[in-house]
């Protein structure tokens, strides 16, 4: 019997789980994993349309993260996801509400964990950070040991989210661990959500004759990971006893420039024009490659989906999910 096994049948729930990541994990954990999956989400850009094929085989909570009159369903639960977020296109301009999302719900579910403690069947809670919490610091490829250097509201809070994970787990003995994405890419990512990343936005406008914007020179790179190699990582740190009270790298250890993305579209969508447009504030990033020696080594995951089959997979989701309709 494999790992994975752990969490077949188990009580789950996953905050945001309406999200593009979200939804994703929720459809593994209900088709793969026949789990009784409660999704908390109050639809703040997103719908339960995306998850309409598993329509019945899941239940919605259409709450906020920050309302917790939600809390006591967290005592049946076995594991917890929590991905609910603002997303750093909005964390700016309402960096209260970015708090209360992204840091202040996490310190409230884990109180609530702390006191309800000795009666919990939890076994895990997950919380998903990102990338971000690097910031300026010049780590290459960032490690999970390396400096953080914060640039932006959402970093910050995401980096609290994460700090109360753990703290959690240190001092109250709650089963806690934490992963932290980069631009993660695939199926399911909303063209309308404002952050739905260059990939989804490429694409979408290299499939619907619109030109690829290419925001500063092109020269800034990112580490991509396919959605579906984001997901199973996740759920190994949720069952794999050595994730317990850790922190984990999730992408490929491979750095790709903006251009080189625009390039991988042009050449499976020919004749999109390119325009170039000034560097906005949240994008002082200049570099991002990721570490992943960490969660190859205590957990045996490695990244399956290569960047160009990933973008051929993407592009045809596209086709027949977003520009037919
Ligand atoms: N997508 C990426 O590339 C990426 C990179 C790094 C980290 N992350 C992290 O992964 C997680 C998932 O990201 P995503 O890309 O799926 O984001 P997303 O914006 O697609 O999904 C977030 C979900 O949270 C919901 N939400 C927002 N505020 C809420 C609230 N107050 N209460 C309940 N639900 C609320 C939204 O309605 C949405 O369904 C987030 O925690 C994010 O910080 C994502």
């Amino acid at each position: 019997m494999t790992m994975k096994e752990d969490i077949r049948n188990k009580k789950v729930i996953v905050t945001g789980g309406l999200g593009f990541v979200g939804h994703n994990l929720v459809k593994k954990l209900v088709i793969d994993y026949q789990c009784d999956v409660t999704v908390v989400d109050n639809c703040l850009n997103s719908s339960p349309e995306v998850l309409k094929t598993i329509e019945g085989r899941y239940t919605l909570v259409k709450k906020s993260v920050i309302d917790s009159s939600w809390f006591p369903l967290m005592e049946s639960a076995d594991f917890i996801f929590h991905l609910a977020c603002v997303q750093i296109a909005h964390s700016s301009s309402d960096p209260k509400m970015d708090l209360q999302v992204n840091a202040e719900s996490t310190l409230s579910i884990l109180e609530y964990l702390r006191s309800k403690n000795k009666g919990l069947r939890l076994k895990r809670f997950v919380y998903t950070s990102s990338a971000s919490v690097y910031g300026s610091a010049k780590n290459y490829p960032s490690n999970e040991e390396g400096a953080t250097k914060v640039l932006s509201h959402y970093a910050a809070t995401k980096l609290l989210g994460e700090n109360y994970t753990i703290i959690y787990n240190k001092q109250y003995e709650i089963s806690t661990s934490v992963v932290r994405y980069s631009n993660v890419f695939g199926y399911g990512q909303s063209p309308n959500n404002p952050y739905c990343g260059v990939m989804g936005k490429f694409i979408h406008n290299a499939l619907t004759g619109q030109p690829i914007c290419i925001i500063g020179d092109g020269q800034q790179t990112r580490d991509y990971t396919f959605v579906t190699d984001a997901v199973d990582a996740t759920i190994l740190a949720a069952i794999h006893p050595h994730a317990d009270g850790e922190i984990f790298n999730i992408g490929t250890g491979i750095e790709a420039s903006v251009n080189s993305i625009a390039d991988l579209v042009i050449n499976t969508i020919p004749g999109v024009k390119i325009d170039y447009l000034p560097p906005r504030d949240i994008d002082n990033i200049r570099r991002r490659v990721m570490d992943i020696t960490l969660i190859q080594s205590k957990l045996g995951w490695e990244p399956v989906v290569q960047l160009k089959d990933g973008v051929s997979r993407t592009i045809k989701w596209y086709r027949d999910n977003i520009i037919t309709q």
